[in-house]
C-alpha cells in the first residue's frame, strides 16, 4: 500500500457561523413598521455586510456539496468552477438586502431573462435614475434584485450555516447554473443553498495547491462507449453510519463525522458510481485520494493518544437512504489507512479496481479508540475522499 502524506500546515481560517440563539423572536405584527426589529431580523444569521460563501447541495443528483462560483465576465452563477469562474465566489448582503459580490461590491445580483442569478455593475443603473432628472430606468443596465436573506438556520447542515433565500424562496439549478425559484424545466432541480462564514475564503484560496482543481472533470458520461482515460470520481452519496444505533436510518446531508470517542462507533460511507464502458474496456489502475484541509471549511480531528488514524474498508454493498447499520452493507477488506490532524492531510492509495458500470461503497472508520474527525466534502476546491480511475481504453 502506498501512502503519501503532506500536511498543509495552513492556519485555520474558516469560521463557523454560530447561531447566537439569544435573539428573541420578533413580533411579526410590527416587523414591517419597526426599524429596530427589521435590523434585528437582517442581523440574524449571516447578517448585514458580512462576507460568506455559498454551499449548494442537491437531494437527487450528482454530488452532495458544491460551492457557488460567479463568472467575472458573464456574471452568471454556477454550482462549481465553470468557464472563467475559477474561484469560489464570496458574497455579502447589504442593509437594503441586495446580494453583492464581496470581491467587487459594485456587482449586484439581478434576475436575468431566464430567471437566472447574475451579477453586474449597478452603480450606473442607480446614477442614471438619480442624475438625469428623468427617473427613467436605463434599460441597458440591469435592475438589482433585493430581498435576499440568510437568516434561517440550516437544519440539515445544522449548525454550519444559514439558508440563503430570495423573497423567502430557495434557488434551483438547471445543469450547472443557478436560477431563482421560477421557470422550471425538466433538467431543473431545487437546491439547498447554505451561507457559510468564509470571510477569508478568497485570500486563503491562493495558498492552496491548486493544480488543475478547476480544470478537473466532475461529471461522467455514463452512456459513453469508451470511458475517459482517467477520471476523478466524486462520491454520489455520503452517509453517517452509526453502529451504536443499529436501527436508526443513516443521515445524509450532514457533516461527515467519524468517531470512536465517548463510546461512539460512527463511520462514514461514501458511494462512487464507477463509469460504464463496453466490456472490452477495463480500468487498469484505481486510487482512493483523501484530501482534507481546514482552509475553507471546518476540519476537526481529535485523538486522545498519538496521531489520529483512520481505516478505509470496501463494503459488501451500497446503502440507501433508509439503510440502518443493522441491515446495511458490511466490511469486506481494509483498503487504506491514513493519519490526519487539524492541519489536514493528503493521501493517495492504490486500490483494487472495482467493477466498471457499478456503484461501490467505501467506509472511513476510526482505527483506534477515542479518535474522531469531521469535515465538509466539497467538489470545489476538492475536499474529502475521491476515487481516481484510469482505463486502458484505446482511442485510435
Ligand atoms: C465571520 O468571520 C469573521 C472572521 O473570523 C468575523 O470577523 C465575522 O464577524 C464573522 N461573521 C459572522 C456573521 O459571524
Ligand atoms: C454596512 O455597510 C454600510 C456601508 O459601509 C454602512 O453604512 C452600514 O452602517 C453597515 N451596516 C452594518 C449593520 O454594519
Ligand atoms: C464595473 O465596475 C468596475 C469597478 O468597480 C470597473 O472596473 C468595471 O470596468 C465595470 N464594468 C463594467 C462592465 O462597467
Ligand atoms: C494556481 O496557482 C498558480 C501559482 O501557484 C497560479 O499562477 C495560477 O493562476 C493558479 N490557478 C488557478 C486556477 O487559480
Ligand atoms: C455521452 O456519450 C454518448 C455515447 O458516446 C454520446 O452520444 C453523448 O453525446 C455523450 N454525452 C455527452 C454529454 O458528452
Ligand atoms: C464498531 O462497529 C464495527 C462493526 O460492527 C465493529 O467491527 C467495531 O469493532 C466497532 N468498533 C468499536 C470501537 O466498537
Ligand atoms: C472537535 O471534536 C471534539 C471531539 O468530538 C469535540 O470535543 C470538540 O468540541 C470539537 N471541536 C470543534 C471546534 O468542533
Ligand atoms: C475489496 O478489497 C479487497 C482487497 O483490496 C479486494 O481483493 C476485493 O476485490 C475488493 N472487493 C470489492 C467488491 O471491491
Amino acid at each position: 500500500m502506498q501512502l503519501l502524506n503532506s500536511f498543509f500546515g495552513l492556519v485555520a481560517s474558516a469560521t463557523l457561523l454560530v447561531s447566537s440563539g439569544s435573539a428573541a423572536p420578533s413580533n411579526t405584527l410590527y416587523r414591517k413598521s419597526s426599524k429596530a426589529s427589521h435590523s434585528n431580523d437582517v442581523n440574524n444569521g449571516v447578517g448585514v455586510n458580512h462576507t460568506f460563501g455559498v454551499l449548494g447541495f442537491r437531494e437527487k443528483s450528482g454530488y452532495d456539496y458544491t460551492v457557488w462560483h460567479v463568472s467575472p465576465t458573464s456574471g452568471k452563477t454556477y454550482l462549481r468552477p465553470w468557464d472563467d469562474a475559477v474561484d469560489p465566489a464570496v458574497f455579502m448582503i447589504d442593509e437594503e438586502s441586495f446580494l453583492r459580490l464581496a470581491s467587487d461590491s459594485n456587482k449586484y445580483a439581478y434576475i436575468g431573462a431566464n430567471r437566472d442569478l447574475q451579477f453586474t455593475n449597478h452603480t450606473d443603473y442607480k446614477k442614471k435614475q438619480h442624475d438625469d432628472g428623468s427617473h427613467r430606468v436605463d434599460l441597458t443596465q440591469r435592475k438589482p434584485a433585493n430581498n435576499f436573506a440568510a437568516t434561517q438556520q440550516c437544519g440539515k447542515l445544522d449548525p454550519f450555516g444559514y439558508v440563503l433565500k430570495r423573497s423567502g424562496k430557495g434557488f434551483m439549478h438547471c445543469g450547472t447554473q443557478v436560477f431563482t425559484g421560477a421557470g422550471r424545466s425538466i433538467d431543473c432541480e431545487d437546491i439547498d443553498s447554505v451561507a457559510f462564514n468564509l470571510s477569508d475564503y478568497r485570500s486563503q484560496y491562493t495558498g492552496l495547491s491548486n493544480t488543475s482543481i478547476s480544470s478537473e472533470q466532475y461529471y461522467s458520461n455514463r452512456s459513453a462507449d469508451i470511458p475517459p482515460k482517467s477520471e476523478r470520481l466524486q462520491p454520489h452519496g455520503i452517509y453517517n453510519y452509526n453502529y451504536k444505533a443499529p436501527d436508526k436510518r443513516m443521515q445524509r446531508f450532514t457533516i461527515p463525522q467519524v468517531s470512536s470517542a465517548n463510546g461512539q462507533n460512527q463511520s462514514v460511507l461514501q458511494t462512487f458510481d464507477v463509469p460504464y464502458g463496453r466490456s472490452l474496456y477495463y480500468y487498469t489502475k484505481c486510487a482512493l485520494d483523501i484530501r482534507l484541509t481546514n482552509e475553507f471549511f471546518p476540519l476537526n480531528v481529535s485523538s486522545s493518544n498519538g496521531p489520529a488514524e483512520f481505516v478505509v474498508y470496501n463494503m459488501s454493498g451500497n446503502p440507501k437512504k433508509q439503510t440502518t447499520s443493522n441491515k446495511g452493507p458490511t466490511r469486506l477488506s481494509e483498503v487504506a489507512r491514513f493519519q490526519c490532524s487539524n492541519y489536514g492531510c493528503e493521501y493517495s492509495t492504490n486500490i483494487a479496481c472495482p467493477r466498471a458500470g457499478h456503484s461501490h461503497t467505501y467506509e472511513i472508520a476510526a482505527a483506534n479508540p477515542d479518535t474522531s474527525m469531521s469535515w465538509v466534502h466539497t467538489i470545489s476546491p476538492r475536499l474529502g475522499m475521491t476515487m481516481f480511475v484510469y482505463s486502458n481504453a484505446n482511442y485510435d
